[in-house]
């Protein structure tokens, strides 16, 4: 017998460029949580499978205005930062880190000042149709272990990390690591705590290896990152090609780019994860399609610290891998959908199809113009892709990780491509009426 059967129509990416529209289906759940069987109306059990669920009260009808769509893989979010969303965002990146972000995140030196934050953090991620979150944490291994806990509590699937930053020029003395090799161990122990919780964890919890970012690490700390990764097969998440300041700093201290340094540590893996990217080269974007690295298009924060547009189109076609991420509080909002009306909203910004990253001292990327469907496509399957697990899309053999919307207004069109984009434009916390992760409701407006 089937854990719950949903019957209803729903979105689900197709590939990059398109979406399928599910009509009047059941989409019926197995034990485990996973999506066993999707029944068409044409089906010719479709009836008995339908009153079988209905007899064993597994039905869940969706009404009329509401529709199903994948929960969204959230690929960039600094879970200490959630106080401070929304502040300072007119100071540069490293100004922003040194005045508000480090003095933030060093309180988290105290469980008792985390723990409501972190607790507040993970239902607002739920509320706004995330299903699965990729974190960072703080140097703390006490608030990170209370971040995994909160987490596993509300159903979240979190993939969260210790952050790790240790180099004296780059951080400041009340807020890094002692050393490397203090922040090696503590992330050792980290990934330890968090193998042991994972195993009794219904939902998933992976502990990420977390260098901040090249600037903030010594060389020492950064070759044991990449043996730490290697050693326990474990993903990787860090900035990479944020702003033209890092760039420059990679460039002067390495005399290479970012994306070869953190290569060269071994930090560039089919697990890895690196955040913006807006600076890659060409020959960047090779080296992390060759690594089968993922980028975490965070289009909100590029907007104020990056100052550039990611350029996906270029990146897609590149075969790169990409997903989204709000980078709390680089970006705003929360919301994905938010970040993907920003990612479509910038990339029209740049209409004339000419790749400016030929050009001198021009900011951006042309050619970048992309469609809520792909946006859409980043948010859902790119995520899933990025961290090797089977969400975001409503398919047999996928996670039952949805979330229930209402349309806003249903007497406009009858066509499901246009119901689409306006679901997208316009869907607001307010109208996300239920989460669903592994089949179990996590979260009710
Ligand atoms: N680079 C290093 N740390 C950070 C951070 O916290 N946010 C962003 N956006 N970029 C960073
Ligand atoms: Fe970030």
């Amino acid at each position: 017998m089937y854990l719950q059967v949903i019957e209803g129509n729903y979105f689900t990416s197709a590939d990059r460029e398109s979406i399928y529209a599910g009509e009047d289906a059941l989409i019926c759940i197995d034990q485990g949580g996973k999506i066993a069987r999707i029944v068409k109306k044409e089906a010719s059990d479709f009836s008995e499978v339908r009153q079988a669920a209905l007899i064993q009260s597994k039905l869940h009808q969706l009404s009329n205005d509401e529709r199903l769509l994948p929960g969204f893989i959230d690929l960039h979010v600094h879970a200490p930062q959630w106080p401070q969303a929304g502040l300072a965002l007119d100071k540069p990146l490293n100004d922003w880190l040194n005045t508000y972000t480090f003095p933030l995140e060093a309180k988290y030196k105290d469980v008792e000042f985390a723990t409501p934050v972190y607790a507040d953090l993970m239902q607002n991620l739920l509320a706004n149709g995330t299903t699965t979150a990729m974190i960072f944490g703080t140097v703390y291994n006490d608030s990170n272990l209370e971040l995994a806990k909160q987490a596993v509590s509300s159903g979240l699937r979190a993939f969260i990390g210790k952050v790790a930053m240790d180099n004296p020029d780059e951080t400041p003395e009340y807020y890094r690591d002692f050393s490397a090799e203090q922040a090696l161990e503590d992330t050792e122990i980290f990934i330890e705590k968090i193998l042991a919780m994972q195993a009794n964890s219904e939902t998933t919890i992976f502990p990420v290896i977390t260098p901040r970012f090249v600037p903030s690490c010594t060389d020492e700390l950064l070759a044991g990152l990449g043996n730490l990764a290697r050693r326990y097969d474990l993903p990787v998440q860090s900035h990479c090609s944020e702003s033209d300041w890092e760039d420059q700093y990679v460039l002067d201290r390495f005399h290479k780019r970012d994306a070869e340094v953190l290569d060269y540590f071994g930090l560039l893996t089919d697990k890895s994860v690196m955040a913006h990217g807006t600076q890659l080269s060409n020959s960047d974007l090779d080296l992390f399609k060759n690594r089968q690295t993922a980028v975490a298009h965070c289009p909100i924060s590029n907007a104020y610290f990056g100052n550039a547009v990611f350029p996906t189109n270029v990146a897609l076609a590149n075969g790169n891998k990409v997903g989204m991420g709000s980078d709390i509080s680089g970006g705003y909002s929360p919301s994905i959908y938010k970040n993907m009306q920003q990612s479509v909203m910038a990339s029209q910004m740049l209409t004339d199809g000419v790749d400016r990253r030929q050009a001198e001292n021009v900011r951006g990327a042309g050619n970048s113009r992309i469609s809520m469907k792909t946006a859409f496509y980043l948010a859902t399957r790119g995520g899933a892709e990025a961290l090797h697990i089977p969400t975001g899309a409503i398919e047999v053999g996928y996670q039952a990780d949805f979330q229930v919307v209402k349309l806003h207004s249903d007497y406009l069109t009858n066509d499901r491509d246009d119901e689409f984009e306006q679901l997208m434009y316009q869907t607001e916390r307010a109208d996300i009426c239920q989460v669903i992760v592994g089949g179990k409701q996590v979260y009710q407006r």
